[in-house]
Formats: structure tokens, sequence, C-alpha cells
């Protein structure tokens, strides 16, 4: 298996030159000098603060990584991004100079402060005449003067830009930089951000240490997931002292559940990517700093062996990645992108590993070990990732047979999460666990459980004697919520224990949602019961604006201002629970105003929809920047749900801002 993969990658990266040999910069200067063996690991504050950064910060985070672990994790670059420069350089010197009121201190002095901690120091501008923020000035045609101030500061790592680059050549622009900070003789890892925009994986090994392959990260599902799939197959082209570069974590920002913060954690370890923590580690939780600190998936990521692991499949959004390791061993990644729990998995026969009785499998999250006999696999609730070491080890029989187990929640509307769980409404919960070891686990036996007052039938746990190889153990329950279920979140959890395996539990999180209210109603002012949006959160009474809550703009739709409704963006689907109480909805629906003025004819174009269960009631048809709002009337009679949905319009949902705007509710009294 390591002996294929290392095929595939040599002749990749001989292919990949091969076709760019013209424009590969000069051999003899090549970087290829001992730096960055391993992904870089660190801070940078951009995803968190943006502009507004001072040197408290970049201390407090420097003190930080020593008193919380991070540093002995392997964190050990603290990094600073845009805005912190004077907006003029030194008339005298033609020097850049820290920000006045944001760095008084001076970089010198953070910088040496960063050392004294053992750490290093990592600085930002851009490839162009100001950089992205357009406060400070950029290094373009300043490059040696530049690359020289920042050595003399002590700086260890530069980010480069691409912001207001003048059309010049990329390569030109970043080789220059990349002979400047040579030319001072300090060591300084050299971070290209030019967006993945001229292929710089084809060229970068001989410029940089890592390259940005996409445009910037925000802190959501969408964004993460989307440029997962653009690093994932430039998976030949990195290597130890070159790496691809998905953009840096926004783990612990608050825009994704901790399951999709541990799959954002868990594909860019399993892809090599530099691991640069994007979130304000003073207001860390304890979650955040769990995800955060992950050995055994900062270990995949840091391996020594520096393979980027690659894509073994995907069928219809389940995930399977592998990463071969410098001991023998073989990391696996099971990312399920779909809302839906699902099993799946691959063997060790398909990954090539030597044949073995059985083999030990290290859940990664979990941190636990146990043998299978050959199947990598596990049921994988939406969104999540679960990810394994496995290991040809001949002690395998030290560890218990390793158990999947799984929780499956029946929607009862179809189209609808089945973790939304009505008050008073039966739904069906399927517990599973198959013994995936070679040894058999002797007297399973699954046990549900929900919070008090709820109704669980039949009120007994499933049990089996055994359990052979891949033999399974299915039990389903009725499950009830109390007529009087308060609003909010319940969890309901499968517990599987054993005679020989340790005992373990999968918990669903469910949504009791919230009756509608009566009369008529601003839908914007009514709680839904479960939301996904593609950019960012969902905003009230403005437009859907950024990666953050409530940074949208007033609502406009080809002119016309609305004061209520829902800024969302394409892909979007937002659930709300009707009780089958209401009777209808009327809404505006548009693309929003707020989009880049390049737009053409042809992009931002979207649909929105209205459906009452799983039945579509009103229809935009495709709807462009350049169309005036039209009018959605649905009739909601009877139905349980209520769905707004809004899709990309077929093409990509660049500026695809959909506002739902005056939309009315209507609902009769309980
Ligand atoms: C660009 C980069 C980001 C960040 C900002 C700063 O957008 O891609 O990572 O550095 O500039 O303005």
């Amino acid at each position: 298996m390591r002996r294929a993969l290392s095929a595939i990658v040599i002749a990749a990266t001989v292919c990949a030159f091969s076709t760019v040999a013209a424009v590969t910069p000069e051999a003899a200067i090549a970087l290829d000098d001992g730096q960055a063996l391993t992904p870089p690991m660190g801070f940078n504050n951009w995803n968190s603060t943006g502009c507004a950064i001072d040197e408290k910060m970049i201390r407090d985070m420097a003190d930080f990584f020593v008193t919380s672990g991070l540093k002995q994790a392997g964190y050990d670059h603290v990094n600073v991004d845009d805005c912190w420069a004077a907006p003029e350089r030194d008339p005298g010197t033609g020097r850049l100079r820290a920000h006045p009121e944001r760095f008084p201190s001076g970089i010198k002095a953070l910088a040496d402060y960063v050392h004294s901690k053992g750490l290093k120091f990592g600085i930002y501008t851009s490839a162009g005449t100001q950089t992205c923020a357009k406060t400070m000035p950029g290094a373009l045609d300043h490059e040696e003067v530049d690359a020289q101030t920042f050595a003399d500061w002590g700086v260890d790592y530069l980010k480069y830009d691409n912001c207001n680059n003048e059309g010049r050549p990329a390569l030109e622009r970043y080789t220059k930089m990349r002979d400047a900070l040579k030319k001072t003789g300090r060591p300084i890892v050299f971070s290209i951000c030019e967006w993945g925009q001229n292929k710089p994986w084809e060229w970068g090994k001989d410029v940089g240490h890592l390259w940005r392959t996409t445009g910037d990260i925000s802190d959501g599902y969408v964004s993460m997931l989307n440029i997962f799939k653009l690093n994932a197959p430039l998976a030949p082209y990195a290597g130890p002292g070159h790496w691809n570069d998905p953009d840096m974590l926004e783990v612990g920002n608050g825009g994704m559940t901790d399951a999709e913060y541990r799959s954002h954690m868990s594909l860019w370890s399993i892809m090599a990517a530099p691991l640069l923590i994007g979130t304000d580690l003073r207001k860390a939780t304890p979650q955040t700093m769990e995800i955060l600190l992950n050995k055994d998936v900062i270990g995949v990521d840091q391996d020594p062996l520096g393979v980027q692991g690659r894509v073994l499949r995907n069928d219809d959004g389940h995930w399977i990645m592998v990463k071969p390791l410098k001991d023998g061993d073989v990391a696996v990644a099971l990312f399920n992108e779909t809302d839906t729990t699902a099993t799946f998995g691959t063997t060790a026969q398909e990954l090539g590993l030597p044949r073995r009785p059985a083999y030990v499998l290290r859940d990664l999250w979990r941190h636990k070990e146990a043998e299978t006999a050959g199947a990598i696999s596990a049921t994988v609730p939406g969104h999540a990732t679960v990810m394994y070491r496995v290991r040809p080890r001949a002690d395998w029989w030290r560890t218990p047979p390793a158990a999947d187990l799984g929780l499956v929640v029946s929607p009862t509307v179809a189209g609808i999460p089945g973790t939304i769980t009505p008050p008073g409404r039966a739904f069906t919960a399927k517990v599973t666990t198959t013994n995936l070891g070679r040894i058999p686990l002797i007297l399973p036996s699954l046990r549900l459980s929900a919070p008090t007052g709820w109704s669980i039938q039949p009120d007994r746990p499933a049990r089996r004697a055994t359990l052979g190889t891949g033999q399974s153990l299915s039990a389903e329950w009725r499950v009830t919520p109390p007529a009087s279920a308060p609003p909010g979140t319940a969890g309901l959890t499968a517990t599987l224990t054993s005679q020989n395996g340790p005992s373990r539990n999968v918990t669903e999180a469910l949504t009791v949602p919230a009756a509608p209210p009566a009369g008529t109603s601003d839908l914007g002012a009514v709680a839904w019961a479960w939301a996904s949006n593609g950019y960012g959160p969902v905003e009230h009474d403005m437009s859907n604006g950024g990666p953050k809550p409530g940074d949208g703009k007033p609502m406009k739709i080809n002119g016309v201002a609305y004061p209520k409704g829902l800024g969302t963006h394409a892909p979007v689907q937002i659930v709300f629970y009707l009780a089958g109480r209401c009777t209808g909805l009327t809404t505006d629906v548009g693309v929003d105003d707020e989009r880049d003025p390049r737009t053409v004819p042809g992009q931002s174009t979207i649909t929105a929809e209205v459906w009452a269960d799983d039945a579509k009631r009103a229809d935009s048809g495709l709807r462009t920047w350049q169309d005036p709002a039209t009018t959605l009337t649905a009739d909601l009679t009877g139905a349980t749900f209520l769905r707004l949905v809004g899709t990309v319009g077929g093409d990509t949902n660049s500026y695809d801002r959909i506002d739902w705007a005056g939309p009315v509710l209507t609902c009769k009294a309980a």
C-alpha cells in the first residue's frame, strides 16, 4: 500500500512539472531548504479578528500556547495577518512601520516576546501595491527592503497575499519575494497566498513552502466542504517542505457544530494541511480545545512521511480518505458529507495492507483501540467524520473486538431531518451493532434511553448470545416525546454492552420544535426548527452578508428595500414546524443587491421554493440579480412542516444571496 501510494505521488509530480517546465523557476535557487518538513502549525488572527488586531492579543496567544498545552502539541507559530502596519512607509528609509495604535511597542518587540516563549513569529503582506484590507502598503517592488525589515525584526514566517497586484504575473511576483527572503540569510517559511488562481501547486514547490489552493474559508460547513473538495484532488503535489494550503482553521468560531469542526480538523489533517488556529483562544470552549489538542489527529497531519491523504472513494458524499504513515500504519477518514447518518467504509485488503488475521484499529476521536478482521467501517452521522489509524500488529489479540454502533432516527415526515421530533409524535429509532473483530462479541446487548417522560417501546434491551465476525444485531424502538415536551434539544442515547468489549454509546441530539404562533406573523420572527445556509448564518431583517452573524446590509432586491425578512445564501434550506395549524405563506423573493459590482448577466442565479412537508407549493423559477422580486404564495393547509428551499440555480453559489422579503405566515390557534 505504501509503495503503491508513493508511486502515484512520484508519477503525478513528475508529470505536473514536465507540463509547466517553461515557467518553473530556476532549479539552482529552488527552495528545498529543510524548512516546513511537516505542515506548519500555529495561530493566525485573521479568521477571528479581521483587522481588529492588537499586540496584546498576539502576546496573549503566545502565553496561551504555553499554558494550554498547544505548544507541547506542536503548535509553534504565532502569526499576525493584515492591518499590522502604518498606512505609509517611513519617508526616510522606505521601511514599513508598525501601526502606532495596534502595535505601539513595534514588531521587533513583539517577535522577541513570541521568541521568549520558545515560539516562532509570522507576519503578512501582499505581492501588490497594498494588502487586501487596503490599510497598509504591499511589498510589490519593495521586496528586498521589506524582506530585510522582516528578517531584522526576527520574522520566521511570511504569508504573502495576492491583492492589488496590478495584473502582473504571479510567478514573477512570488519568485521575487522568495529571492529577497533568501538574500536576508534568515530562514523564513514562505507561505504563498494567491488563492489557487495560477495553479500554484504546479510551481509552488520551487518558490514557497506552502501555497493556498483556494479562495478564503469562512466559518460555515458549506465553505469548509467546498474547500475540502478543491484541495483533495491536489494530493500528488504535496510533500515535505511543500504543502497544499486549504486555508486556516475555523474551529471554535461558532459557525459550525462541534461534529462539523471535528470533520474540519480531521479532513485538514488527513490532507496534511497547515494547522493554523483561527479562533480567539482566550474565548475557546473546552470542546474547541479538545478538538485542537487531539494529538492522535495532529499525529496524522504531522506524520514525517509527509504524504497528503488521497480520496479512495466518494460514493454520493460518503468520503473515504487514506493517508499512509511513516511507521506502516494507515490513517483513514470516513467523512459523511450528507445530512443523514450512513454506514460505509473500506477494508484492509482494499488498502493493500499485509494479510493478517486481524488489525488494530485506533479510533482517533474516541482514543480507543480494538481489533478488526479487516473491515474499516463505521456508522457516521451527517456532517461527521470517523477517523482511524489502522495498524498491522501481531498482538492484535490483546485488544477487544471492534464493534460499530449506529443510531438512525427515521424522519416523521419525508424530506425533513429525523432529528426534528415534534411533541407527541412517535418516531422510530433503529440501533445496529456489527462485530468487525476476529474474536466473537459475547453477550452483546443494546439499550436506548431518552429524557424522562418520553415513551420507549418495547421497554427492554435487545440481546444476543454471540456475534461472530461481520454479524450484526439490530433493534427498533418506537419513541414518543410527551405532548407537553418543551421546545429545545433532547438527547437520545443508544448503548452497547458486552462481556468482552468496553461499553460504548452514541447520542443523537434531537430538536423538539416550538409550535407556530396563531394569527398572521412575520416569518422572520418565527423560530425555525432547523436551518442550513450556504454562507454564514441566516440573517433576520438584513441580507445574508458574510460569515458572521449580523453582518448583512439592509435587504434590497433590485433597488426595492424591505425592512423585514430572512437573508439567506444558496444552497439554503430552513425548516419551520407548523403542527398542522397553518394555512398559508406569502413572501417576496429575489437575489439581494449585495453582490460584486462586476457580476455579469448569467451569474448570481437562484431558485426559491416553498414546500409543505414533501410537496412543493410555490417555485420562483430561475431568478437572477437583474430580476425584480417575485411574490410566492403557498397553501400550507394541514402541513406539519414548512420548508424554504433556495438553490444555486444551475451555476456556482457565488453571490447567490436570496432574500425572503416581507414573509407573512398565517396560522390558526391550537
Ligand atoms: C486575503 C487572504 C486572507 C486574509 C485577507 C486579509 O483575503 O486570502 O487569508 O489574509 O486577505 O486581508
